[in-house]
Order: structure tokens, then C-alpha cells, then sequence
């Protein structure tokens, strides 16, 4: 039964190929560099006009170089997600090509000799792309050397797109590269934590995953090791002798620094039992409008634990600082994990929010009891009960009061809401809120999508709603017949306030089956909350272009059997 439920978990197809991005690239290739002559236009047929063709240019432009240089991706393509494929990886030695050395590529590293750079087997001529791209000092960063380790930092890049481009600028072949392999040090993913093989990749480097949905039940808090994992770097390897959490800004009169032990016995140790969702859950409903650009979650990108640690409040208080009377109007939060360029995760809520919930929002040490693990923020991560998993920072080691919002690519630049006319190509994320309270949502765990019923009277649904912001759940109602008529769920009683809900809640409804039916039935949830908010019927009318705040009723298709 167990493996039976195991194996319906398992990932669908991740098929998040985006037609539009892909032609658009196509046709930039096919034109800057003559690759693909032939077959590029009836790929991109949509895109044959001079404008859209020079639209394309820039953008395809941005994308690639930003592929190829890895750490451009800061400044242009960070956070923005694999379109997944499956092509070969490109760098394998190509016949008739001229043979170089790692010397001979070394001394590429400016525009006067040629930006050069190498992939596996493969040398390339990256030049003219650099010259057409507006963040060109970053890019060099990877000049005269090897992308293969920004590329491992950035999976995402890894795109059959991009490699097509890449090979484009293929000038030879190098065959030094075993000798390199074993030296290897480079891999900024190598010590990242093992995981529970259970979990669903939806990206290995940085590593992100869901549990199986017929999973998802079996405890109310989830355990560590199936815990949804959302990480956009390396794990950092904190070293526990060094490690200091950093107080400063507005009301902290300096630096205040506290150490790990301080933080376990200084403080009352205080713990909230919350649910965190990342805010692309159930993004995979989003990509069947249209193709976004993000991880495909399932419906799986949330989980419950207990947290302890010791509040926020109490920790300021200990700064000398108030958080009903400080003069500053946002909490910034900063992670330890690094990309190349040295920018640090980070996050921030406004001074409101952070009052709002100054009895609850935790500074994290214990996860379910135990240690945080490394994967989940070891040794210190901020726990603020319902608000979106991104501002809830991992391996958190400093706080600053300021007037200011984080400036983090993830606060300005993601993690924002959009209508469904705003695209890549219209997208400005100054004019949009960084979300916060995430709005109410259910799914059905159990049955699994796609599974084959044995009865046909009757089926027992299962399933999870959660509400941001503390809202509990009034009702959650679950259909048999596509949303026509619903039955109301039972919700398993959790001990929580209606207007102080941190964590989901578990509920089950018998619905009758329809007849008559030709062996094809259509279940659907939907959750409301206490403030009467329910979930959105359609997805369509929520598209947004990074498949973010995706709740609408939630849709699944099971058989059950004909007579
Ligand atoms: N904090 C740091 N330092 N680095 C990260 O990549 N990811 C954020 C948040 N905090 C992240 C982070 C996002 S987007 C989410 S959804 C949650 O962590 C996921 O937490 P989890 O991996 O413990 O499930």
C-alpha cells in the first residue's frame, strides 16, 4: 500500500518548455550568428517581423550571455528558471576543429584578444555577445576560464537553448580536461547535505524538492527529511566556533552581536508550529495556461513544522531596541549562502508586519525538535508564521532595522505578483509589491492525480488548506463533478485560533460519485478562509509570468471503473 501510494507521488513529466522563449532565441541565434539557417524560421514563424526579430535580439541576448558567464546571472537572469529540456550537454570534442590549450584560452580575456572561455571539451569565442551586453564587467568574470563551475552554480542555465547558442560560438576544442577533473574543487554544490531520496528534484544544483504528494499526510508535521527544500545557492557549511548572529541599523547603537550559544539560553526558548510555503506551490497549474519561467512545483511545495528558538522581539528588546517605537520601517534579514559575486540571500517585511507578529516571528534553531538541518537554515533561520517561505531566511546571520526594503535580487526583483498582461518583455518590478501574506489555498493529496478508483460509488478525498497572514480555515468544499455540486469536508481539529492559524490544516469528505460517467472523473477543492476569501475558480485569470500565488481550485482527474 505504502509503495503503491509511494509510486503515484513520483514526478510527473517536467516539461516546463517555454515555445515562446525558445523561439525568440532561435531566431536571435539564427540571425547574430548564421547557426541554424534553415530551419530557424519555421520555428519561430511568430517571430519574423524586424521588430519582434530585434526584440528578441536583446532579450535572447541578455539570456544567453548571462548563461555563458554564469555570473552575469546577478544582474540579468538570477532567479529566473529552467525551462527544462533534454538535450545533450554541449563541449563534446567535434572533429576538424583546431586543438588549445588551457594557456592558449587563458590569454582571452579581453575584448582586444577575444573573449574566450571553455565548456567540457568545447572553446568559444563569447566576443561579440559580450559586447552586447550592458552588464559586460560581470561576464568577464568568466573570461579566459572555464564556465563549467558557474554553470554548476546556476543549474537553471542549463537549457537546450542556451547550449545551442553556445555551440554557435564554438571555435575549437580543448583536451585538457580530465586532467582538470580530478583537481576539482570547484563545484560550489559538492558539500551540499545528502536528502532523503523520497523527494522530488524539480533542480539538483541549487537543490530544490518536493515530497511525494501521497506523502504529504502521513504526519502533521512534516518530517525534516521530506520538508519541501527551497534553496537558490550552496548550502553554506557554517563553521558553529565562528558563527554570530549581527544585530545593526536604526535603534542598535552599533553592532550587537550574539553567538549561538547566547541565543539558546539568553532567551526564554519559545515555539510556534507553522506551515511554509514557497510561493511558486502549484506552479505546474500555471504552466498549462501558459509556460512560466520558475521550478515546476507540485502541489507539495509547502510543509509544517515546530520551530524553536527565541523570539524576535525578545532578541531586540535584549539590543536595546522596541520594536512598538523604532523609527525604522523595514526588517531586513541576510542569509550566508553566496553566489560568486559575494551577494548573500536576503529578505525583508515592514516594521507593521514585524509588530504585527512580534509574539510569534522566531529566530529559529530547532526544527521539529532537533537542530535546524543544514538543508532547512543550520544553524539560524527567522520563522515568521504566515508569510511566504521567501522571506523566511535561512542560515540567517545578520538583522538590520532600516528605512529601507532588502535590497536582495529576491525582494526587488522576485517573489512579486503580476497581472496576466505583464510578460518579459513589459515586466517592471519596481511597481509591484513584494508578497508577503500569502492567500488561501487547498489541494487534494489523496487520491493521487491519474489514479484508477476501484469503487464507482464513491471516493474518500483527503487533502491540506492553509491560509497566509494567521487566517484560519472556515471551510474547504470537495466536488466530484467538476465544481458543479459540492460536499463540505471535515477538517481535523488542530488547536489553533481561526485568526491566528500558522499551520495548515488536514480535512476529508466522502463524495458520491457521478453516473453515468464514462470512466473519466474531475475532483476539485476549494478552501475558505476566516475572512472568507476562497480560492480563485480558474488559473487563467491568475497567470503571472513567474507562475507565483498560484491557488485556484485545485484539479484533479481519476478513473474509476465502467460496468
Ligand atoms: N533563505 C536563504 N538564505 N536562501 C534561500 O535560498 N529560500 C527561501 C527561504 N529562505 C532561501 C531562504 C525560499 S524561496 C523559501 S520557499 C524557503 O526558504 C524554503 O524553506 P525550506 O527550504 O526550509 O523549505
Amino acid at each position: 500500500m505504502f509503495f503503491q501510494q509511494f509510486c503515484r507521488g513520483l514526478p510527473r513529466g517536467y516539461q516546463l518548455s517555454s515555445r515562446i522563449f525558445y523561439d525568440m532565441q532561435r531566431a536571435t541565434f539564427a540571425s547574430a550568428s548564421g547557426y541554424d539557417k534553415g530551419n530557424s524560421k519555421d520555428r519561430s514563424s511568430t517571430y519574423t517581423d524586424n521588430d519582434t526579430r530585434r526584440h528578441s535580439y536583446v532579450l535572447a541576448t541578455l539570456t544567453t550571455v548571462a548563461g555563458i558567464a554564469g555570473a552575469a546571472v546577478y544582474s540579468h537572469f538570477w532567479g529566473r528558471e529552467p525551462v527544462y529540456a533534454a538535450s545533450p550537454e554541449p563541449g563534446s570534442v567535434i572533429d576538424g576543429l583546431p586543438t588549445y590549450s588551457l594557456a592558449d584560452v587563458s590569454k582571452h580575456k579581453t575584448s582586444a584578444d577575444g573573449i574566450w572561455v571553455t565548456y567540457k571539451n568545447g572553446v568559444y569565442d563569447i566576443s561579440d555577445y559580450v559586447k552586447n551586453h550592458p552588464g559586460g564587467n560581470k561576464i568577464l568574470l568568466a573570461s579566459g576560464g572555464d564556465i563549467g563551475p558557474y554553470w554548476d552554480m546556476y543549474g537553471a542555465h542549463k537549457q537546450e537553448e542556451i547550449f545551442e547558442m553556445l555551440e554557435g560560438m564554438r571555435i575549437g576544442n580543448i583536451v585538457e580536461v580530465e586532467q582538470r577533473k580530478q583537481g576539482d574543487t570547484t563545484d560550489p554544490y559538492s558539500n551540499d547535505p545528502k536528502r532523503h531520496p523520497a523527494l522530488i528534484p524539480s533542480s539538483v544544483k541549487p537543490f530544490n524538492a518536493e515530497p511525494p504528494v501521497s506523502l504529504l499526510m502521513q504526519d502533521y508535521l512534516t518530517p525534516n527529511n521530506l520538508f519541501f527544500v527551497r534553496n537558490h545557492l550552496p548550502v553554506p557549511d557554517v563553521n558553529l566556533e565562528k558563527f554570530r548572529l549581527d544585530i545593526e541599523g536604526i535603534g542598535a547603537s552599533g553592532k550587537k552581536v550574539l553567538t549561538l550559544p547566547a541565543l539558546k539560553t539568553v532567551f526564554k526558548k519559545k515555539t510556534v508550529t507553522t506551515s511554509l510555503q514557497c510561493a511558486g506551490n502549484r506552479r505546474s497549474d500555471m504552466v498549462k495556461i501558459k509556460p512560466v519561467k520558475g521550478l515546476n512545483w507540485g502541489t507539495a511545495a509547502i510543509s509544517t513544522a515546530e520551530w524553536s528558538g527565541a523570539s524576535l522581539d525578545d532578541v531586540l528588546k535584549y539590543c536595546g531596541i522596541d520594536l512598538d517605537k523604532v523609527d525604522c520601517d523595514h526588517v531586513q534579514f541576510e542569509g550566508m549562502d553566496r553566489g560568486p559575486d559575494g551577494t548573500t540571500y536576503g529578505a525583508s517585511i515592514p516594521i507593521e508586519m514585524a509588530r504585527m507578529l512580534k509574539n510569534d516571528i522566531v529566530v529559529a534553531y530547532q526544527m521539529n525538535g532537533v537542530d535546524i538541518p543544514r538543508d532547512h537554515g543550520f544553524p539560524l533561520r527567522i520563522i515568521i508564521p504566515g508569510v511566504v517561505g521567501a522571506r523566511q531566511v535561512k542560515w540567517l546571520n545578520k538583522i538590520v532595522l532600516s528605512k529601507d526594503e532588502s535590497s536582495s535580487h529576491w525582494q526587488q526583483r522576485d517573489y512579486k505578483g503580476f497581472n496576466s498582461s505583464v510578460d518579459w518583455h513589459n515586466v517592471d518590478f519596481s511597481k509591484s509589491e513584494a508578497i508577503q501574506f500569502l492567500p488561501v489555498q487547498s489541494a487534494i493529496c489523496e487520491p493521487v492525480d491519474g489514479q484508477a478508483l476501484d469503487d464507482n460509488e464513491e471516493v474518500t478525498v483527503r487533502g491540506y488548506a492553509w491560509s497566509g497572514g494567521g487566517r484560519g480555515i472556515f471551510r474547504v468544499d470537495v466536488s466530484a463533478d467538476g465544481g458543479k455540486t459540492w460536499i463540505t469536508a471535515d477538517i481535523q481539529p488542530s488547536n489553533q485560533s481561526q485568526y491566528k492559524a500558522w499551520a495548515w490544516v488536514f480535512w476529508e469528505a466522502t463524495v458520491p460519485l457521478p453516473q453515468g460517467s464514462s470512466g473519466k472523473v474531475e475532483l476539485v477543492c476549494k478552501a475558505c478562509d476566516s475572512q472568507y476569501n476562497v480560492q480563485p475558480e480558474s488559473v487563467e485569470g491568475i497567470w503571472n509570468l513567474r507562475g507565483c500565488l498560484s491557488n485556484a481550485w485545485h484539479r484533479i482527474s481519476v478513473s474509476i471503473p465502467t460496468e
